[in-house]
Formats: C-alpha cells, structure tokens, sequence
C-alpha cells in the first residue's frame, strides 16, 4: 500500500509528547513490512536544520483563500521518507510546534494546520503535484484532521483518523470554514460545527474512512460523556468504525541492555545492574544516596490529564512518613511546577524536581526509579509505563485508557500465573494514590516478590510489530470501504 502519514510532531526531532514517538515509530515499522510510506510533517526550523540537503519535489499554489502557496522538501529521516512541507510564513517560528514563547497558542493555528490537512489531502487526489498518489492517508489528531473533510467534499483517498487526545478539539472560528476552502455545508452539526465553533477534530471524525485510538480501553472510554469530550454521541453514532489499536515502544531507543544514557546497562537476568543507575541519579538530582529508601520516577507533561496534583498533595506524606524519594522529570502547568518546586526546597534529599524536556535524563529516570508513577485521570496510551516495564522500574498506574490495558496489578493471583507487573487503583483519589503508593513500598521490600514483578514486566513484547500489523489489516479495509463509497 501506498501510506500518506501526516503529522504535526515526529521523533527526534520535533517532539512535545507521545505524539511524536509514535509518529517517528509506525511509520518505520510499516516500512519494515515493506509498505510505501511518506510521513507529511510541517518543515519547523528543527527539521529545516536537520536537513538542509532536502530536496525540492513540488512547489504547490495557494490552495483556498487563506492559504500560502507553500513546497514540498523530499529528505531522508533515518530509512523514513519525509515530505517537508514548506511555508516559512506559518512554520519558520522558534519554540514549541504549537505555542508561542509566552505558552499560548499560535494565534493562527488554523491556518498552520489547516495547510497542513488541505495538503495532506491535495497529495491523497488525482493529479497529485508529487505523481506519488497514497491509498490511504493516515491522519494525526486535530492538527491534520481537517484533510479528512476535504477528500469528502472532493473526493480522494481512504483516510484513517487515529485520536491521541480526545481533549483537544482544535476549535477555531466560523469563518475559518471560508477561508480553509471548505464549502459552506460544513457549518452543520453533522459535519464540523461543534457547539457554536469550528472544530478540525469533529470534521476528521465526522468523514474519515475509519477511526482508531491508541488503547482498546480509551476506544471504549471516549463513547461516554466523562472522557469523551461532547463528542461522545458522534464516536456512538461511528461506532463501528472505531477501533482501539495500542502503541508500541522503539525497541531499541528503549532498552535499558544499550542505553547509552545509564551508567550501568542491564537486562532482566542481570538486574543486580540496575542498582547503580539509582545511585547515579540520586547523585545527579541531589538526593540522599540511599538505597534502603524506595525511590519513586515521574517523567511527564504536567497537566490536569496526568493528575499529578494527587501526587503533589501527598509529597509531605511520601517524603516524611512512607518514607520514600521522588524524582520528577516535567514541563508544562505552571501552579504545578510551582508547588512540585516548593515541595523540593521543603524536603532536600527526598525530593528533586527538573522542570524542562530531558531526554537523557528521562531514561535515566526510568532506569534510576523503583516505581514509576502514572496517577492519570485519562490516558489514551501512554508510553512511559511500558517504558518502565521495559526498564524493570513496576509502573504504579490508575485503571483508565492504555495504562489498564498494559499494568496488571499485583495480587495474589497475578503473582501465582506470572501476570503482574505493578500497581493499579482505580479513583482518580489522593486516599486512593496514597493506599497505593503504600501497597507498593511494602511489596518493594519482599526483595523475590519484587525480582518476579520486574521479570514479568521485562518480558512482554511491546515492539511496533503487532501495532503494524493491526494497522495494516485496517487500511485494507479502509481502502475497500472507501471504493465502495465512491462507486
Ligand atoms: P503524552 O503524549 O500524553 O505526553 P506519553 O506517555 O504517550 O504521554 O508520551 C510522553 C513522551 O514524552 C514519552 O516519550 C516521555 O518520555 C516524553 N516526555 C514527557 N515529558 C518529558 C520531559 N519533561 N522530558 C523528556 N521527555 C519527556
Ligand atoms: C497522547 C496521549 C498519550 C499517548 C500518546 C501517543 O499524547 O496523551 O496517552 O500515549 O498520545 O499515542
């Protein structure tokens, strides 16, 4: 199959999140099922600079009203074919892919991504400037949804639609309709209309050929009113169309026996090994060098998602009375970098917190910690915790989304068939976090317990392989769906 990837983030080299993982990762694993995939993405400075020998395949006219004309930049991206697609008006800005220096969005986010979705989808119809024409164009949340819309009203490609966070919906303006060149029609509620705004999202779930999400858990989560952010009632009407497909890892990004980011590589026969990477990291972060002392991870974006005010008003009780360390590796929220910041000064050599995005040190986190800690209140997938299966650190997780459908709590009947692999409550509670967080410290210090946790998490395969093959079984149906509907 001919696959059009189109994205608003891609590891390594422009990443806020798991986004951006998966978007650098798929695509390869796809290619290694010798499939003829291009990956889309917006040519950030970031990627203009990673690839400066780029080539120009197309040069492309101001496709509706408020859009530049703009090109296409063919590079190679480590095996990947990547299309840069080149509009300095739009792109050619420091910083984060979506927000300004002062952390607000782009004030023309719609038109940014707006080129890139009426892009993605000129590329997916005949007469594609790049003579390459994909079967399948395979959309990114609400930043490239919106090409979805356009190959309904105009006819083109299957489209694939896979939601990473249902809680942003990219809403813009009436107006935008016009200026995007999308047909008055699409003001309705039975296309993009959503409450009173025009959402990219809506649109890409109202006329996308198939629906996925990241976890089979968040597929169904996303049908009811608390997590399905007003769009509930149209995933019920596409239900049938919507499929959970769960993430893998880069098996060899994160693979704590060739990870040149710990002092001491290791794998699950050699877990002795382990121990000096805690050493490390309490001395890199200015904690206690100890390791009677249970030593908890945190690497996250720090939002309302992640509930880590839950952790952030038990931090007295974690560093005084369980007693255990914490490492918190995070960015984002700025009353929660505040308050996990006066929780360090309060409780020097328990507790360190680095704000800011750290690659090196978030593996050294997961190879550092004991127990890893997710407390979210939704996570569609998650990376982190199978990440830190794959490290040997227990992930203490709450049951929703892809954290359920990865952690198998530890209990008596886990530890007997060899399922468990950490720690799972299920009320989005800091009583819940806190009985949780003293389930796990006790079960850390029954050391053979502990040693069979670690194994059965380092066991399971988490690689791309079985994701690819999911995804490859759905665009063949996409494609043959698709057929149908234009014949
Ligand atoms: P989300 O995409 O919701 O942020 P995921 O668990 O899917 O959550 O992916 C998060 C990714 O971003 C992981 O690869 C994680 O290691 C990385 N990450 C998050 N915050 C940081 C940070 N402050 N420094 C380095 N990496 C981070
Ligand atoms: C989103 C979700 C996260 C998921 C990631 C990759 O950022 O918040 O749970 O793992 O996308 O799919």
């Amino acid at each position: 199959l001919a696959i059009l990837f189109a994205v608003s983030e891609i590891a390594p080299w422009v990443k806020t999140g798991g986004l951006g993982d998966v978007a650098g990762a798929l695509p390869a694993a796809l290619r290694r099922r010798r499939q003829d995939v291009r990956v889309l993405v917006p040519a950030y400075p970031a990627l203009r600079q990673a690839f400066p020998d780029a080539q120009l395949v197309a040069e492309l006219p101001s496709l509706a009203p408020a859009l530049p004309p703009c090109r296409l930049l063919a590079a190679d991206g480590n095996g990947l074919p990547l299309l840069l697609l080149d509009c300095p008006e739009l792109y050619d800005r420091p910083g984060s892919p979506y927000l300004d220096a002062a952390g607000r969005n782009q004030p023309d986010n719609d038109r940014r991504f707006g080129l890139l979705s009426r892009v993605a989808a000129r590329l997916g119809q005949a007469g594609s400037p790049l003579g390459w024409q994909p079967d399948i164009v395979h959309l990114h949340d609400w930043q490239s949804a919106l090409a979805a819309a356009y190959l309904h009203y105009e006819g083109g490609a299957a489209s694939v639609l896979t939601v990473h966070n249902i809680a942003f919906p990219g809403n813009f303006g009436r107006e935008a309709i016009a200026a995007l060149g999308l047909p008055a029609q699409a003001w309705s509620f039975d296309a993009a209309e959503y409450y009173g705004q025009f959402s990219f999202l809506k649109a890409g779930l109202q006329f996308s050929t198939r629906l996925t999400t990241v976890s089979p858990t968040y597929a169904a989560e996303i049908l009811n009113e608390t997590l399905g952010y007003g769009l509930a009632p149209l995933l019920r009407y596409r239900r049938s169309k919507l499929s959970g497909i769960l993430n893998g890892i880069e098996s060899d990004v994160w693979n704590p026996a060739k990870d040149p980011a710990l002092t001491s590589p290791y794998d699950a026969r050699r877990l002795n090994a382990k121990r000096p990477n805690k050493a490390a990291l309490q001395v890199q972060l200015g904690l206690e060098v100890n390791d009677e002392l249970p030593l908890l991870g945190v690497v996250s974006r720090l939002t309302e998602q992640k509930g880590l005010d839950l952790l952030l008003a038990l931090g007295e009780g974690i560093a005084t009375h369980l007693p255990a360390q914490l490492a918190l590796l995070g960015s984002g929220d700025p009353t929660l970098e505040a308050g996990f910041r006066v929780l360090a000064e309060r409780f020097p050599g328990r507790i360190a917190c680095v704000f800011g995005f750290n690659e090196t040190l978030a593996h050294r986190i997961e190879a550092g910690a004991d127990i890893f800690v997710m407390p979210s209140r939704f996570e569609p997938c998650g990376l982190n915790q199978m990440y830190s299966l794959r490290y040997g650190t227990p992930p203490l997780v709450r049951a929703t989304g892809g954290l359920a459908d990865t952690v198998v709590d530890c209990n008596e009947e886990t530890l007997a068939d060899n399922t468990a692999n950490g720690f799972v409550f299920a009320e989005p509670t800091a009583h819940a976090l806190w009985l949780t967080l003293e389930r796990a410290t006790r079960t850390w210090r029954e050391r053979s317990v502990w040693r069979r946790l670690q194994q059965n998490g380092m066991r399971g395969d988490r690689s791309w392989r079985r994701a690819a093959d999911d995804y490859l079984a759905l665009y063949e149906r996409a494609v043959a769906e698709r057929r149908q509907e234009l014949a």
